[in-house]
This record gives C-alpha cells, sequence and structure tokens, in this order.
C-alpha cells in the first residue's frame, strides 16, 4: 500500500514508518520539520535499508498539499502531524487551532478531491478530561482541558462527520496514552528541544547529567505512593499499533476510536526507581507542587484494541527504560 505519513520526522512518526517499510509498504512523508529533524529520515532510511519520497511542506500550504496528492496518489494517509504542548496551546491558541484544526481540514479535502478515502489520526488520551470512571474506555464522555486537547477532540468529530458524508471513507482515530522509550538501534527516539515538559525526556536529561534532578510535580494525589499514575506505552508497540490500524482503515468504512495503551498505569517514584536500575545510579530528585491541569491518574482499557486491531502492548518497563537510555546516551555521542 502507498501511505502518505503527515509529521513522519516526529517522535511516533518516524517509529511507525521502520514498521511501515518493513511490512513492504510504500511511504512518502509531508513535514513540516517545525519540530523535527530531516536528519531523522535519514536515520529510518540506514534502519531500514529503504528509501523513500520526503515533502517539506505544511499541511496549510494548499497547492504543495494537492501537488503531493497528485504526484504520489496514496491509499491511505496516518496523520501525525500538529503542534503537541498543552502548556504552550494555552498561551497560543491560534496557533495550535490553525495547525491542527485547520491543517486536517486542508488535508481532509486534498483526501477528498484525489480519491483517498483512508486515514489513520494520532489522537490523545486527553480528549477524555479528568476520569469519570477508569479505566477510560472509548464510551468515556469526552472533555478535554486544554487548548490541545480541544484540538484533537474537534478533529475527531470532523473526521467522524467526514466518514458520515462519504460512504467509501474509513477512519481510525487512535487515542494514545503515554508513549515512551525508542527503537531497539537507538537511531531514532523522541528530541524535545529545550527543557522536557515530559516525564520520561526529564529523567533521562538528569540520569545524563544535562540536569541537576527531576522535579516530581505532587505527592499528595490519591495514588498508591502520591505520585501521579499514568498508563505509559512503548513507542515501538505504538508505531505497531498503526500498522494494524492502517490494515483495518483499508478492510473497511466508517470511524472507530480506540485507545492505545497498556491497560496498566505507573507511578511517577516507580519510573524513577526503574531508570535508576536501568542506569545503576540513585537519581535525585526533588518533590514540588502539583502541575495545573493534571489528574491523579489516567488509564487505558485496551479490550478494543484487541477486538478490532488484535493489538497488544508488549514491551515493559525495564524495556522502556533501557531504550529510553540507550537513545539518551546515542544523543549525547553525536551531538
Ligand atoms: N511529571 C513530573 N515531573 C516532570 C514531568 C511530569 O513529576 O518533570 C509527572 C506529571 O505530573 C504526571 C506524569 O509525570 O503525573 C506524566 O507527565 P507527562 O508530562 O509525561 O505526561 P502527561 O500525562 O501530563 O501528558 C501526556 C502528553 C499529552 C497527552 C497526555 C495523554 O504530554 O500530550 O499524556 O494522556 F495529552
Amino acid at each position: 500500500m502507498k501511505i502518505l505519513v503527515t509529521g513522519g520526522a516526529g517522535f511516533i512518526g518516524s517509529h511507525t514508518l521502520v514498521q511501515l517499510l518493513r511490512a513492504g509498504h510504500e511511504v512518502i512523508v509531508y513535514d513540516s520539520f517545525a519540530n523535527s529533524k530531516p536528519q531523522v529520515l535519514d536515520q529510518v532510511k540506514l534502519l531500514t535499508s529503504k528509501d523513500f519520497p520526503s515533502i517539506k511542506g505544511d499541511l496549510l500550504e494548499r497547492d504543495l498539499l494537492n501537488k503531493t496528492f497528485a504526484e504520489h496518489r496514496p491509499d491511505a494517509v496516518i496523520h501525525f502531524a500538529g503542534l503537541k504542548a498543552v502548556g504552550e496551546s494555552v498561551e497560543k491558541p491560534l496557533d495550535y487551532y490553525q495547525n491542527n484544526v485547520t491543517g486536517t481540514l486542508e488535508l481532509l479535502t486534498a483526501m477528498e478531491t484525489h480519491g483517498c478515502h483512508n486515514i489513520v489520526f494520532s489522537s490523545s488520551a486527553t480528549v477524555y478530561g479528568t476520569p469519570k470512571y477508569l479505566p477510560y474506555d472509548e464510551e468515556h464522555p469526552l472533555s478535554p482541558e486544554s487548548p490541545y486537547g480541544r484540538t484533537k477532540f474537534f478533529v475527531e468529530k470532523i473526521i467522524e462527520d467526514w466518514t458520515i458524508s462519504n460512504p467509501q471513507a474509513s477512519a481510525i482515530l487512535l487515542r494514545y496514552f503515554n508513549p515512551v522509550g525508542a527503537d531497539d538501534s537507538a537511531l531514532i527516539g523522541e528530541d524535545p528541544s529545550g527543557i522536557p515538559n515530559n516525564l520520561v525526556p526529564y529523567i533521562a536529561q538528569v540520569a545524563s547529567g544535562v540536569l541537576p534532578h527531576l522535579q516530581v510535580l505532587g505527592d499528595d494525589y490519591e495514588t498508591r505512593d502520591g505520585t501521579g499514575e499514568r498508563d505509559y506505552v512503548h513507542v515501538v508497540d505504538l508505531a505497531a499499533a498503526h500498522l494494524a490500524a492502517i490494515n483495518y482503515a483499508t478492510s473497511q468504512t466508517g470511524c472507530d476510536a480506540i485507545n492505545i495503551g497498556t491497560g496498566t498505569s505507573i507511578t511517577v517514584m516507580e519510573f524513577l526507581k526503574a531508570f535508576e536500575k536501568t542506569v545503576g545510579k540513585p537519581l535525585p530528585y526533588k518533590i514540588k507542587p502539583r502541575r495545573s491541569g493534571d489528574v491523579a491518574k489516567m488509564e487505558a482499557k485496551v479490550d478494543k484494541a484487541k477486538a478490532l486491531l488484535q493489538w497488544e502492548s508488549e514491551r515493559n518497563l525495564e524495556n522502556m527504560c533501557e531504550t529510553t537510555w540507550r537513545w539518551q546516551r546515542y544523543k549525547m555521542s553525536s551531538n
């Protein structure tokens, strides 16, 4: 199959490219490189010994997007491109709506124009908002609490409406929980610019001495040890879910939202301890106040992914730490 991958040079995009190429699919990457580096695509080529075209472009560049569809005629799209920082979205909501919502409208319009009917969309568990019950199943009410989360919610609705209007259309909305880890080769991984917002890249930078200590954001939650609990899913497992989702999307029509997590959750302190074991030394931390907008616990119900995609996560916490650490060391040595 020929698959257009928007945002293919990003963290999840690059790991998904590897699996698509290994499964024999042809890929075309469309990425603005606003938050990623083109060199990542060279690493993917090195890892897979396969070549593929890439276009430096924004989804808002209508002519370029149409030209890309006309030239490559993809059978399906995996749509990762978008802004993703919760805090930044509060500061710059219009940028988020423009990029994520208008960008997707442009993408769907181009798909419609060029007769491409299949899409897998990179959504997020953040669409659920504060849990009314746990684990979240896909029927849990949607109540996103940041502009970023609302862009994911609106895009889900737009895609769903598109599939209702177009009987040939097929869409899978993958609601990711917390993606972490890196490829076993350590050639690709998460590469945030500046100080990381997320826990695992932050711990990796403490372990390598770039940052002095972890700030544990709250130790008075109603969880096992008082620190926040999340459902961390390995990016290689997550990439495999995209492969399964694209196969499913092209075999049926309609729209389905599917949680992608492990179904278990880990606290901040448990993650820190596991990372200490991987690096073989204690890691400094300080207890700080809660971060505004954080909830105590998030955990996925993963039955739908098993039933529809025959997918479930395979990698454990130890592997998440090991691959993150290997990638962190590679990054430091190649800078
Ligand atoms: N945390 C710390 N210190 C830090 C960073 C995070 O203690 O320096 C804690 C948080 O309080 C939370 C946990 O670690 O309890 C995980 O925080 P992350 O920032 O890594 O992840 P979030 O769960 O807040 O958010 C992530 C993505 C969002 C996405 C959401 C969906 O960043 O884009 O998962 O579940 F929407």
